[in-house]
């Protein structure tokens, strides 16, 4: 089994961004240039991976990041097979490992795996013999995440080496910045976080990151602004006075816009609470990114799925 799972990344699994090369980053990015012309064909489906099975494993709401990795598999003529843990056998006390080590009796080549639990992906790829791919786990990682804005950066810049990208909000409860943060630095970006004391981690030295607890000088010049949903369901306490003072004091909204680069874009990785972090205008607005991510979303997981499952010698698209 190992041997058909042989991977074009220098790794079996992908668990997160930290531990990702910027050569296997780099790898995933190309061949995602080669699957987004595919999506845009009249016929938009390869034969690449027929004959792997992939399944997602949901222990936590999605819609885009779910509907991408299927479409993305069936793209791929891979069987795609969706385990959302509602209406599982989960709720009948199964537990994570037994979950996965049935899923993993039924021999698939991958799981895609989101849990609220930091860790989860990490802790079952030194358990199972197929790959991992984490689509998020607590507030730790979303490497796919990170992976699919920095090819929309690339591809609305033209680089990413040397841009600066300030990512606002709820950095404390954001995976997306955590991986963004490491996938765009270790790519030659510079990164800034900008949120309330309130919303960031304690303790940021290790990194590679300014940061800012005003969003107005974080603003300053920035060629990428990536903002955050503020994360009602993971907000505990009083972390926030209330969704209004926050818009008031944190929102991007055309005025502040005016202050990064006259070209810089304006990225949201979904759901968006509009008029909190993120004012409808903008959103909606000649500089959002926010579908470009969505429709990247796609071809840079057709890349990772084929990097880590395509057999040896099979070409991308033939
Ligand atoms: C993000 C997630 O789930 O981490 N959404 C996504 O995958 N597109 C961001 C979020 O929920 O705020």
């Amino acid at each position: 089994m190992t041997e058909s799972l042989a991977s074009r990344l220098s790794q079996r699994h992908l668990l997160g961004t930290e531990t990702l090369s910027a050569a296997d980053a780099l790898r995933i990015l190309d061949t995602a240039e080669v699957f987004f012309d595919v999506s845009r064909r009249p016929v938009r489906k390869v034969p690449t991976l027929r004959g792997k099975t992939i399944v997602n494993v949901f222990f936590e709401a999605s819609t885009r990041t779910r509907t991408s990795f299927e479409i993305a598999g069936k793209r791929l003529s891979a069987d795609v097979v969706n385990f959302t843990s509602s209406g599982s056998s989960v709720s009948k006390g199964e537990t994570l490992l037994d979950t996965v080590h049935n899923l993993e009796a039924m021999r698939p080549d991958v799981l895609v795996v989101r849990h609220s639990a930091s860790g989860a992906p990490h802790y079952l790829s030194s358990r199972v013999r197929c790959g991992i791919v984490n689509a998020g786990d607590g507030t730790h990682e979303h490497p796919t995440q990170a992976l699919l804005d920095a090819f929309t950066i690339r591809r609305a810049k033209g680089r990413i080496e040397g841009l600066t990208v300030t990512i606002c909000g709820d950095v404390t409860h954001s995976r997306v910045a955590r991986s963004n943060a490491w996938l765009l630095t270790a790519l030659g970006a510079r990164v800034r976080f900008a949120g309330p004391r309130t919303l960031m981690p304690s303790d940021t030295s290790s990194w590679p990151v300014e940061v800012f607890d005003r969003v107005e000088p974080a603003l300053e010049g920035a060629d990428v602004v990536m903002v955050l949903r503020i994360q009602r369901e993971r907000l505990s306490g009083a972390l926030l006075p209330s969704f209004r003072e926050y818009s008031r004091t944190f929102g991007i909204n055309e005025r502040r816009l005016g202050l990064a680069a006259k070209d810089a874009i304006v990225m949201h990785p979904g759901p968006i609470n509009r008029g909190v972090e993120l004012d409808g205008a903008v959103a909606d607005g000649p500089r959002s990114a926010v579908l470009d991510q969505v429709e990247a979303g796609v071809a840079v997981r057709m890349a990772v799925l084929y990097l880590l499952c395509a057999e040896p010698g099979q070409a991308a698209v033939s």
